[in-house]
């Protein structure tokens, strides 16, 4: 990866600066280096006895289990070091599987459904010669996480970076919409990212090494209308990542919040927001993927990748909630 930051991150924050803070060219690093889940150091753990991978320091630091973490080895093979996706199979994660390939030899794709998984592992082995394993949850189940740590622990996998990407919208006058999708919602856009970040980053802290990117939203900084829980559940990502930064810097976990604004994928569709004044005004995933993975490196607090993005994210420190909420009614209101 290029030392180079590119203007998706001149809004981000290096080492938790804020939204708007200095941009320090040559300040970018690549994940692999910072993060210790780079190719070499995926392919086998047993190739750092050697002490041939400068990516490997971290690991003999703490060649041995670690008692109450849930990736901690569950055999005496050393685990494999890998990078594990939520909402692989969706439009930024497709993007974000495509990035990480390039740096981590590892990847572990996490979605609901299984073909669609498996098509896209195929796809990364031929295009970047990554290994993949494929694991089907879904977190609108309470307990999904549980399991999946489980199996992640059984196939002797190391968490080293993790990203916490899948979410969903929900467009509906909020009287009138299905109590089960805004608990499926809540459940999955914040209570599973929590529950994966305290299964994964107590390994990361005591490694001393690790990186956690929560894919939260622009909407996290304004009130929002029509997508009430959404935007609020967005509102909890970049929140608790700001704290979980703060936290885990000391440790040498990297930590941001990616807030994209509207995004081309399918989430449009999903979210029955497909007609929104918002939709029509998107960015391409590949683009808000690289953005993300740069900032990851540099462990910036948020990454706000494209104008309108920087521009809500800066505007909403000076505009009264009211009037936000006013504009985000006008931009979200369905088309009906
Ligand atoms: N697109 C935007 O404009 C935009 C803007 C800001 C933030 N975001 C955020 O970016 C993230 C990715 O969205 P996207 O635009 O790539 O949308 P997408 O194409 O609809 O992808 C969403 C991904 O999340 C997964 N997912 C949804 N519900 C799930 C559940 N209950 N359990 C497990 N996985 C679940 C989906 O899996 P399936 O393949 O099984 O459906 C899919 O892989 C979301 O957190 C979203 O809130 C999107």
């Amino acid at each position: 990866m290029a030392n180079m930051v590119l203007p998706e991150n001149v809004e981000g924050s290096q080492n938790g600066a804020g939204v708007g803070g200095a941009v320090q060219a040559g300040g970018a690093a690549p994940v692999a280096n910072i993060l210790q889940s780079g190719r070499g150091a995926a392919v086998s753990q047993a190739a750092s006895s050697a002490g041939s991978s400068a990516g490997l320091r971290g690991l003999h630091a703490h060649p041995e289990p670690l008692d109450g973490c849930a990736d901690a080895p569950s055999s005496q093979q050393p685990p494999a070091l890998c990078a594990l996706v939520t909402g692989a199979t969706g439009g930024i994660g497709r993007e974000l599987c495509a990035q990480l390939a390039r740096e981590c030899g590892t990847l572990a794709l996490v979605g609901r459904d299984r073909g669609k998984l498996e098509e896209l592992a195929k796809d990364l082995v031929e295009r970047f010669d990554v290994d993949t394993h494929v694991f089907v949850a879904d977190f609108a189940q309470p307990g999904a996480v549980d399991a999946l740590a489980s199996q992640v622990q059984a196939a002797n996998l190391q968490v080293e970076t993790l990203v916490n990407n899948a979410g969903f919208g929900y467009d509906a006058p909020f009287a009138e919409s299905s109590l089960e999708r805004q608990r499926a919602l809540v459940q999955t856009n914040d209570m599973a990212l929590m529950e994966l970040c305290h299964a994964f980053a107590p390994g990361m802290a005591a490694r001393g090494h690790g990186g956690i990117l929560n894919v939260a939203s622009v909407a996290g900084f304004v009130p929002g209308p029509y997508m009430s829980t959404y935007y609020a559940s967005k509102a909890f990502v970049q929140s608790f990542s700001s704290a979980l930064h703060m936290e885990l810097r000391p440790h040498g976990v990297h930590v941001t919040a990616l807030c994209p604004g509207p995004v081309r994928t399918p989430f449009w569709d999903n979210a029955d927001a497909g007609g929104t004044a918002l939709a029509r005004m998107t960015i391409s995933a590949p683009r808000v993927a690289r953005a993300a993975i740069r900032a990851l490196g540099c462990n910036r607090l948020l990454c706000c990748p494209g104008v309108l993005a920087k521009f809500i994210v800066f505007g909403s420190r000076f505009v009264p909630r009211a009037w936000a909420a006013v504009a985000a009614s006008a931009l979200q209101k369905p088309k009906r």
